[in-house]
C-alpha cells in the first residue's frame, strides 16, 4: 500500500494523519487515496499507450462517484453490470461511449437505457440475452454493438467463489458453442458484432491462465474470420491480483506486455476491466477497538467494524492486514481475533493477529479499497460507514455515514384495518 505509511509512528494516507481523519469523521470509515487510484489506473493506461485500447474500471469494485470521477478525468472507461452502475458513471461524468455492459441477467429496461446513452458494447453471456438485446434495439430503432463473453475453460487458480472461467461456472458461453452463437448474431436485426470478451476470475497472481485464455480466444477469432465475422476488439476482463499479504502478482505493465507480445501485429483493439488492481490498495477501512476480552487462552479485540461493513474475511476467508494507526511503545503484544458486534460467529475481520492493543485504539484494515464498501450491508440495522477521499493534502467526505433514519426510510406498518 504505497500511499499509506508511518511517519513518526503514525499511519498516514498521503500527507494526512489517519488518526485525525478518524477523529473527524468517526469509525468505521473507508479512506481512499486519490493518488493511489490514479497511479494504479495510469499503470494500465501507460502500458497501452500508442495502442487502440480502453481501460474500463470495473465499477463493482468501488462505485463511489468520487472514485469514478477521478478515473473518468484520466480518460477511463467503465465496466458496469447494472442500471444502477450505469447511472453512477453518468453522475460521475464518465463517458457512456467508453462503457461496456457485463453481467448474465440484463433486463430490457437496462438495455434500453444503455442504448439511449450510446454505450461502447454489450458483453453478452447467452443466446437468450442476445435475442433480448436484438428485440429491445429493434423496438428502440437503434443498433446494439455486441461482444460475446466466451468461457475458455481455463482454471484461474483462485478462490472458487471468484473463479469464473471454468465450464462449471454460470458465466459466458462455452467456447465450443461460441462460433454458432456468433453466426446467429450475424443474422439478427439491430445487432453489430464488434468484440469478444472473457473474464476468468479475480485475484489471479500468475500470468499463465490469462495467456492460456487469450490463446483460445485467438483461435476463435480466426475461425470467425473464416466465417466472415470480423472481431474488432478483444476484452480480456479484469482479474489481476494484488498483494494482500505476501502475494506477488505481476504488474499491469508485465501483464499487458505479455498480452501485446502474443497479439503481435493483429489489428485488434483491446479492452481491460480491472477492478481490484486499481482500487484495493488505494483504500483502508478504519475501525476502533471497543473492548478487549479473553475467553480462556483466546483473546478477542471487539471492534466497531463488522462483517456488514467489510464482508471479505467472513465470505471468502480473505486475509487483509490489520495495523494500528499509532504504534504503541507501552504495553505488550498478544494474539487477537478481531471481531465485530454482529451476532454471527463469522463476524471477524482478522484472526490470530499479533497486536499491541488498548481499548479505544484505532486500526486500519488494509487493502479495503476494492470490494469493501460496495459489499457492505445493513445487517443488524447497522448504518453503513462514511467514505473519505484524501486529495491534495486534504480529506474530503465523499459519502456521508448513514443514519438510522436512512435505514428506516421507506418502511411502513401494515394499514390500520389490519391491526
Ligand atoms: N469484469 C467482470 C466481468 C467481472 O465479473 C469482474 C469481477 C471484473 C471485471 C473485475 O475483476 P477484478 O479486476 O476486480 O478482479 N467480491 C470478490 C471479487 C468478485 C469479482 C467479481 N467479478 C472479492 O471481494 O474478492
Amino acid at each position: 500500500m504505497d500511499n499509506f505509511e508511518y511517519r513518526d509512528g503514525r499511519l498516514h494516507c498521503e500527507d494526512m494523519n489517519l488518526e485525525r481523519i478518524a477523529e473527524e469523521y468517526g469509525t468505521p470509515l473507508y479512506v481512499y487515496s486519490r493518488d493511489a487510484l490514479e497511479r494504479a489506473y495510469l499503470d494500465y493506461a501507460q502500458a497501452l499507450e500508442g495502442r487502440d485500447a480502453l481501460v474500463c474500471f470495473a465499477v463493482k469494485a468501488n462505485s463511489n462517484i468520487a472514485v469514478l470521477n477521478v478515473l473518468a478525468r484520466l480518460g477511463a472507461g467503465f465496466d458496469v453490470v447494472s442500471l444502477g452502475e450505469i447511472e453512477r458513471v453518468v453522475r460521475a461524468g464518465g463517458d457512456p461511449a467508453k462503457v461496456v455492459f457485463s453481467g448474465v441477467g440484463k433486463q430490457a429496461h437496462e438495455i434500453r437505457r444503455a442504448l439511449e446513452l450510446g454505450i461502447h458494447c454489450f458483453n453478452i453471456e447467452s443466446e437468450a440475452e442476445l435475442e433480448r438485446v436484438s428485440e429491445v434495439a429493434t423496438a428502440s430503432g437503434m443498433t446494439a454493438k455486441v461482444s460475446f463473453r466466451v468461457n475458455p475453460d481455463v482454471d484461474a487458480g483462485t478462490h472458487p467463489y471468484i473463479s469464473t472461467g471454468l465450464k462449471e461456472n454460470k458465466f459466458g458461453i462455452a467456447i465450443e458453442r461460441a462460433r454458432g452463437v456468433y453466426s446467429r448474431a450475424a443474422e439478427l436485426p439491430s445487432i453489430e458484432i464488434v468484440g469478444m470478451d472473457c473474464h476468468i476470475g479475480s485475484q489471479l497472481t500468475e500470468l499463465r491462465p490469462f495467456l492460456d485464455a487469450l490463446d483460445r480466444l485467438l483461435v476463435l477469432v480466426d475461425e470467425l474470420a473464416d466465417d466472415g465475422i470480423q472481431i474488432k476488439h478483444l476484452d480480456l476482463g479484469g482479474g489481476l491480483g494484488v498483494c494482500y499479504t505476501d502475494e506477488q502478482p505481476p504488474s499491469a505493465a508485465a501483464y499487458i506486455g505479455a498480452v501485446l507480445e502474443k497479439l503481435g501485429d493483429r489489428p485488434l483493439s483491446l479492452i481491460f476491466e480491472p477492478g481490484r488492481s486499481i482500487a484495493a490498495n488505494a483504500g483502508v477501512m478504519l475501525t476502533r477497538v471497543e473492548f478487549l476480552k479473553s475467553n480462556g487462552d483466546k483473546n478477542f479485540a471487539i471492534i466497531d467494524g463488522a462483517m456488514n461493513d467489510l464482508i471479505r474475511p467472513a465470505l471468502y476467508s480473505a486475509y487483509q492486514e490489520i495495523v494500528p494507526l499509532s504504534l504503541r511503545e507501552d504495553g505488550e503484544s498478544k494474539i487477537y481475533d478481531l471481531v465485530g458486534p454482529v451476532c454471527e460467529t463469522g463476524d471477524f475481520l482478522g484472526k490470530d493477529r499479533e497486536l499491541n492493543l488498548q481499548p479505544g485504539d484505532l486500526l486500519a484494515v488494509c487493502s479495503a479499497g476494492a470490494y469493501g464498501f460496495v459489499m457492505s450491508s445493513n445487517y443488524n440495522t447497522r448504518p453503513r460507514p462514511a467514505e473519505v477521499m484524501v486529495s491534495d493534502n486534504q480529506a474530503h467526505l465523499v459519502r456521508k455515514r448513514e443514519s438510522i433514519g436512512d435505514l428506516l426510510h421507506g418502511e411502513q406498518l401494515l394499514p390500520k384495518d389490519h391491526y
